[in-house]
């Protein structure tokens, strides 16, 4: 189980997340970045946070600490933003918090290089949990202490939306042309050799048993979370044996012509 820690002072929004994420005080005393069960995102954002947080982490990526944390509204009392305050009404009880990395820069390519062997390593996991959300645009990585750290899986695992899809999703492409990592030539055969005989189904199960009961709890189709469970550990297990065949390294999106609109690129039939 993930460590549990209280909630004890809610210090400030994180205005850069779409889910609004705050920075929050605890009762170890630690400061961490808090996502909240009542975010219009939904729970299975937190259930993606936690399987591929835990999973890359055990994979020898560098992903902050997860914890449980507890919220009492109230906490939020002093807060004059609004939208915050329902946000904290909407979540009270059980959250997700994640270790602040304090000074940390989000990851900026012109400024760190990053060497072929983590590249590969990062676009594989990246493959295997199907996630969209590590592109030029959002990359969604902090530098900290000179390190490269993953951040926001929010956006991963995206056949949990549709249980029915789940088994074939195992062999879906990954398209990895946009990914903020493609320029730095990731060696996918290495990671991929490294990596995949690591995701055993034992391994899964162990990264999958710390989402909490009450984010699987209700899931239309499953008896209960363990099932659910049993369903997630399944899926990644099988797609880890052949992700590394699914995944394609393209021109990015920026270079085609079709990204700037005819009007300013004076192209006949270009203007979308
Ligand atoms: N552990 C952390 N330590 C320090 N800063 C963090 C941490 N986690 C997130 N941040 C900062 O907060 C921002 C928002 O976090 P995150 O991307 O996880 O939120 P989100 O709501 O899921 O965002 P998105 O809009 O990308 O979906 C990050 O871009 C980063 O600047
Ligand atoms: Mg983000």
């Amino acid at each position: 189980m993930l460590p549990e820690v209280i909630a004890t002072r809610y210090v400030t929004p994180l205005r850069e997340g779409g889910s609004l994420p705050g920075i929050v005080e605890a009762d170890d005393l630690g400061t961490y970045v808090m996502k909240f069960t009542g975010a219009g995102q939904g729970r299975k954002t937190l259930v993606a946070e936690v399987v591929c947080g835990q999973l890359a982490r055990r994979l020898g990526l560098r992903v902050p600490e997860l914890v449980r944390m507890w919220l009492d509204p109230v906490i939020g009392r002093g807060e004059p933003d609004e939208e915050v305050q329902e946000l904290l009404k909407a979540s009270g009880g059980l959250n997700l918090g994640m270790d602040y990395l304090p000074g940390s820069l989000g990851f900026d390519p012109l400024a760190y290089r990053v060497d072929a062997a983590e590249a590969g390593r990062v676009v594989w996991f990246d493959a295997l949990v199907s996630n969209v959300d590590r592109s030029w645009r959002n990359p969604n990585m902090l530098v900290w202490h000179g390190d490269l750290w993953l951040i926001d899986h929010g956006a991963t695992l995206i056949w949990h939306h549709n249980w029915r899809s789940a088994a074939a999703a195992a062999e879906k492409p990954y398209d990895a042309s946009d990914h903020a990592l493609a320029p730095f030539g990731p060696d996918l055969a290495t990671a991929a050799a490294e990596l995949a005989p690591q995701v055993t189904e034992k391994l899964v199960a162990d990264c999958v048993a710390d989402v909490p009961d009450e984010w699987l709890e209700g899931e239309p189709g499953f008896e209960g979370p363990d099932e659910v469970r049993a369903a997630y550990t399944e899926v990644l297990a099988a797609r880890a044996r052949t992700v590394h065949e699914l995944i394609t390294i393209g021109t990015p999106s920026a270079d085609r012509p079709s990204q700037a609109p005819g009007w300013l690129t004076g192209k006949d039939g270009d203007a979308q």
